[in-house]
């Protein structure tokens, strides 16, 4: 999160029920080590009370135009000065309507107006609201003033119905504004990334997989996208959302995984192979499950594509990164595997140690180039990628591929 360091975000609060998200966003931000200052507005105050967000921000929370204590501490003009960005989350439609036709009625639109920064919107509402002809007409009309939107996403609502609408989760939210301050250093750059684990059926029913969550992958196309690139991802089965923004594509098997890359590689500049593919699969498929009738069963296998290397012995192919997931003399086995392969990078990580590789939500890598290397210490899944991604950014350019 080093881009969000020492950042002044106005968190400005509108009264819908994912209000109570917000407290959760403000103590992420303040790990971030941001400054926030909170406004809400009068609806807001009915969901959550202005106290827990000055707990959690460590200012007091205006909701007033009118108050003469606040005005006198930071004037609403002081604070859209203040403010290095603006995010209202959750941005109701009735602000998304206020702020469409530049009104000035309470605090939190007075302070739109009033400020340069740019403006953030975590949109929540019901799924009907959000697809009326009127809220159509503002998002589209604030999106050409170049109001940043992020989300809705899709799913259960509070209302009991499903559809777009729901408010994006806190840690997407940081995302978003790590994003927002982020130069766009890979615009006009396509990159390709593979996540996820490969999952090799045996029959209708079993498979042989491994341990791969999808996170450190997933992270990685979120942290390219958010540097200005057009991403693609090539995900095995993973539970983790799809990252905002990029184009996702599904598979399963490692052999689907490798027809897929090689189908669309031509058209990708960066090549990011994350995803944690099996290196057999069975020889046969069994079209019926099998019985339970042999005292020993040999499974047969046989090797997959290796996908990576195939990636990279391409004529005129893309700057490939792979990774290398080791459990003992991580350095050694990564430069060699890097050379093997013909990768441009090579990311190096010790699985196997608790809180840290697969699983896990942090992770610490080896980063090894022709000729140099680095470290890039245990940190979040998120802030690793963006490190990383920065580091590609510098090579791919370097290298003029
Ligand atoms: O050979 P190994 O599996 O250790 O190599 C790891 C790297 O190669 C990762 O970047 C992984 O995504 C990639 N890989 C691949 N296709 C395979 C095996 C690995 O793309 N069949």
């Amino acid at each position: 999160m080093e881009r969000l360091k020492g950042k002044h975000i106005l968190l400005g609060v509108t009264g819908g029920i994912a209000a109570y998200k917000s407290a959760e966003l403000v103590r992420q931000l303040r790990q971030a080590d941001t400054e926030v200052r909170v406004v809400l507005t009068r609806a807001a105050a009915q969901f959550v009370t202005p106290l827990t967000f000055q707990a959690l921000s460590g200012y007091p929370v205006p909701t007033d135009l009118f108050d003469p204590g606040a005005e006198s501490a930071m004037g609403h003009i002081e604070l859209a000065r203040w403010a290095d960005a603006i995010l209202i989350a959750p941005a109701t439609a009735h602000t998304i309507a206020r702020l469409t036709h530049g009104l000035a009625d309470d605090l939190l639109a007075t302070i739109c107006l009033a400020s340069s920064a740019p403006l953030a919107l975590a949109p929540a509402m019901n799924q009907q609201m959000w697809f009326n002809q009127a809220t159509r007409a503002n998002i589209h009309q604030l999106k050409e003033r170049g109001v940043h939107l992020f989300g809705p996403a899709e799913g259960d609502q509070a209302c009991g119905e499903n559809g777009p609408g729901r408010m994006l989760e806190p840690e997407q939210l940081l995302q978003q504004l790590v994003a927002l301050f982020t130069p766009p250093f890979l615009a006009g750059v396509q990159v390709m990334v593979t996540a996820g684990p490969t999952l090799e059926d045996i029959d209708p029913v079993r498979y042989l997989g491994n341990r791969s969550s999808g996170k450190m992958g997933y992270a990685v196309a979120a942290a390219a996208q958010q540097a200005g690139a057009e991403v693609v991802l090539i995900s095995g089965v993973s539970s983790q959302p799809r990252p905002e923004r990029v184009k996702c594509i599904n598979v399963r098997s490692a052999v689907e995984m490798h027809e897929t890359v090689m189908q669309r590689v031509h058209q990708c500049d960066i090549f990011i192979a994350a995803a944690a593919v099996a290196d057999y699969r069975p020889q046969q498929q069994s079209k019926q499950k099998i019985k339970k009738d042999y005292s020993h069963l040999k499974l047969e296998l046989v090797r997959n594509p290796d996908i990576l290397a195939d990636v990279c012995a391409l004529a005129d192919g893309p700057f490939c990164v792979g990774f290398a997931a080791e459990t003992e003399r991580v350095v050694e086995h990564a430069q060699a595997k890097r050379v093997a392969k013909g990768a441009d990078m090579i990311a190096a990580n010790r699985v196997g140690l608790p809180g840290s590789g697969f699983e896990g939500d942090e992770n610490a890598l080896e980063i090894f180039w022709p000729g140099g290397g680095t470290t890039l210490p245990l940190n979040s899944k998120p802030e690793i990628a963006r490190q990383l991604v920065e580091l590609i950014g510098q090579h791919y350019k370097q290298t003029g591929k």
